[in-house]
């Protein structure tokens, strides 16, 4: 049977690229706004970014808060909107990477929210309206500087929650990669395994004859794989706009239209991050294979296109595509397992299975139909 592709894609974020990006801030922000710089633990402080922005923005009304943690938390995050609401702030400048991004968009919801935040973040409020938000990308990964998602964590119960704000999707994205030279390597790797687990969300699933979307999917693929190759080169600008321009083209929507998709990888994986605090990249390296190798049957015809397409395998078999796959995540330092992270606590699949219990995510569905008894054992093999 035939699959008809339904979308409305609408992706309006203005993105500006390039070493002298920061130039182009005065022009992308309203004249007489009052801004809102939001930041995160510092980092921007010591790699000249915050310098660079201020230059940028001299003679302009500029408020600041930084403190956003990686992962951000809603405790923290409501401070800002405090901070919001007192400065009368019309504009909301998130410079950081895929956590102070969210956590802009989330303020830029709440401060015009009347109610409880959190509302917001599990969909009991849908915000029709949100202050404007511009992104300076400073880690390439997430996508979130073009796209409408967010994740705010509830520390009080260990929530870890993705959420859409569409008013809130940034109106800019300023993607300048020389801010990347202060990366440390792990968060790099963190990257390109990120990008590539959304280009997977989106596209391995059945085949539905969707030569442009597989195609592009499948371009974004090779080229983070080809980054990891070249690793070696990762200080060098051609490396780094390349990561830049992937991570964000890996989720700002264009590979998914028309496509089904299975986000079941990230579902699972951020209960890691909310029971231990793993980086986000690396929560992905450690379901993923489990997951492929228990969905294998239903995802047995993508598996193979994947091997062939994106590995270059001849004749692949679903499961030298995942072994493949495997190989390109170890040769970027990831953990495949989560005792490979350092988690050794003999409860861990058991404490994994209660946040996805007491989250509501134990059965997942999707094309591949993931139950309770499927879940289970997709845990116990990347976790027990
Ligand atoms: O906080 P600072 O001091 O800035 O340091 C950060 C942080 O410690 C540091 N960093 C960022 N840019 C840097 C830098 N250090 C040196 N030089 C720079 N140029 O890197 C650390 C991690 O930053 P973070 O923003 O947390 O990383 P990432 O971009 O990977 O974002 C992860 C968050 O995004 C969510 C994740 O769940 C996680 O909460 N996601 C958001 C998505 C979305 N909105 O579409 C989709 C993703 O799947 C993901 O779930
Ligand atoms: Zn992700």
């Amino acid at each position: 049977m035939s699959h008809l592709f339904a979308f409305d894609y609408h992706n309006p974020t203005r993105i500006v690229f390039g070493p002298d990006s920061f130039a182009q801030l005065p022009a992308l922000l309203p004249a007489e706004a009052r801004v809102l710089l939001l930041y995160g633990g510092g980092s921007i402080k010591k790699n000249g970014v915050y310098d660079g922005i201020r230059a940028a923005l001299a003679g302009r009304d500029v408020v600041e808060f930084g403190g956003v943690e990686a992962n951000p938390t809603l405790a923290t995050l409501n401070l800002a909107v405090d901070l919001v609401r007192r400065e009368k702030i019309g504009f909301i400048l998130g410079v950081g990477g895929g956590s102070v991004s969210d956590g802009a968009k989330y303020v830029a919801c709440a401060a015009l929210y009347d109610g409880d935040g959190w509302d917001i973040v599990i969909g009991k409020h849908q915000p029709q309206q949100a202050l404007p938000v511009g992104v300076v990308l400073t880690l390439p990964a997430t996508g979130s500087e073009s796209n409408a998602g967010s994740v705010v964590t509830n520390t009080a119960t260990q929530d870890k929650r993705a959420f859409f704000v569409p008013p809130a999707r940034p109106r800019f994205a300023v993607l300048n990669p020389t801010v990347m030279a202060s990366l440390p390597v792990r968060q790099l790797e963190n990257g390109i395994v990120d990008a590539f687990v959304h280009v997977c969300e989106q596209y391995l699933t059945y085949p539905v004859g969707a030569l442009v979307q597989d195609g592009y999917a499948e371009a974004v693929m090779k080229a983070l794989v080809r980054l990891a190759e070249t690793f070696d080169r990762h200080a060098e600008p051609d490396w780094q706009q390349n990561l830049m321009w992937a991570a964000n083209q890996a989720l700002c929507g264009i590979i998914g239209v028309g496509v089904p998709q299975d986000w079941a990888t990230h579902r699972i994986a951020v209960e890691l991050t909310a029971l231990w605090g793993i980086d986000h990249g690396r929560t992905l390296a450690i379901i993923q294979p489990a997951l492929l190798r228990e969905l294998i049957e239903y995802k047995r015809e993508k598996l193979e296109q994947f091997g062939r397409e994106v590995f270059g395998l001849s004749a692949p078999s679903a499961e030298d595509a995942i072994a493949a796959m495997e190989a390109f995540y170890r040769s970027v330092n990831m953990p495949l397992h989560l005792r490979d992270a350092g988690i050794n606590e003999a409860d861990a699949a058991d404490r994994v299975l209660a946040g996805l219990r007491a989250h509501g995510k134990m059965t997942l569905g999707g094309h591949a139909g993931i139950d309770e008894v499927k879940t289970e054992r997709i845990v116990r093999g990347a976790c027990g």
